[in-house]
């Protein structure tokens, strides 16, 4: 597959762009800056989600399928998730593109009551905007005719890839995953019909 890679300097975009050339797709990552690309890619497409016509040229080269990994620091005050789902599912819909893998949090996933008392008191926290953030894109994105799979993550730590399992319910609790492992499930899933509009929850 033609794969764009939004966020290809990030923890998990970078591993994704890796991964992703690894499994034979041909990337093109999609980037502020390419100077702090820590592996090279097939393609480089120069933008800014701040500048929607730079995606919808990154778009126009021919692209099967939209890895997103963008994001900011959860602990500050952002739009910039939801911002992000709103310029590329308008780019995807102006382009002709469906298929659009991306990151969201436990907080989208179906919960058990503790799970939900969980997310209760972490909105309560200054991770309560990252939730918001993802809520604003998951919203958008489910709305969407987009053909999306949805990372249901939990804590994004450093580490090396360890393996992950899928979950399909968010029961509470300390969890965590590191970028490899995001990255593996995004790639996965890229051409899995059976993932298709479903939000999947990853972790050990
Ligand atoms: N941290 C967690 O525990 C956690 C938990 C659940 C979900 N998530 C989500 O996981 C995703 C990826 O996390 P991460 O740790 O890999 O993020 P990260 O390392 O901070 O990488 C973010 C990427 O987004 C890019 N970006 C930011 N603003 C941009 C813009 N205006 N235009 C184009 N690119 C832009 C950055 O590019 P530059 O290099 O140019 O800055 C960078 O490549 C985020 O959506 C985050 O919300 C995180």
């Amino acid at each position: 597959m033609r794969v764009l890679v939004l966020g290809a300097t990030g923890r998990v975009g970078t591993e994704v762009a890796r991964r992703a050339s690894e499994a034979g797709h041909e990337v093109t990552a999609f980037v502020r800056d390419p100077a702090r690309l820590k592996l090279r890619p097939a393609h480089v497409a120069p933008g800014d989600i701040a500048r929607q016509e730079t995606l919808v040229a990154a778009l126009s080269g021919g692209i099967d399928a939209v890895v997103n990994a963008v994001g900011a620091d959860p602990l500050k005050p952002s739009t910039i998730v939801t911002d992000t789902a709103r310029v590329i599912a308008a780019a995807m819909h102006a382009g002709g593109v469906r298929r659009y893998v991306a990151i969201s949090g436990t907080a989208q996933m179906p919960k058990t009551p503790l799970g939900a008392l969980s997310i209760a008191i972490l909105r309560l926290t200054p991770v309560g905007n990252a939730i918001r953030d993802h809520q604003g894109a998951f919203a958008i994105v489910t709305a969407s005719e987009l053909d999306w799979t949805l990372a249901g993550c939990p804590w994004i730590k450093d580490g090396p890839a360890r393996g992950y399992r899928e979950h399909a319910t968010f029961p509470g609790g300390m969890k965590s995953i590191v970028p490899g492992d995001v990255a593996a499930f995004l790639v996965s899933v890229l051409e899995q019909p059976s993932y298709s509009r479903r939000i999947v929850g990853i972790w050990p």
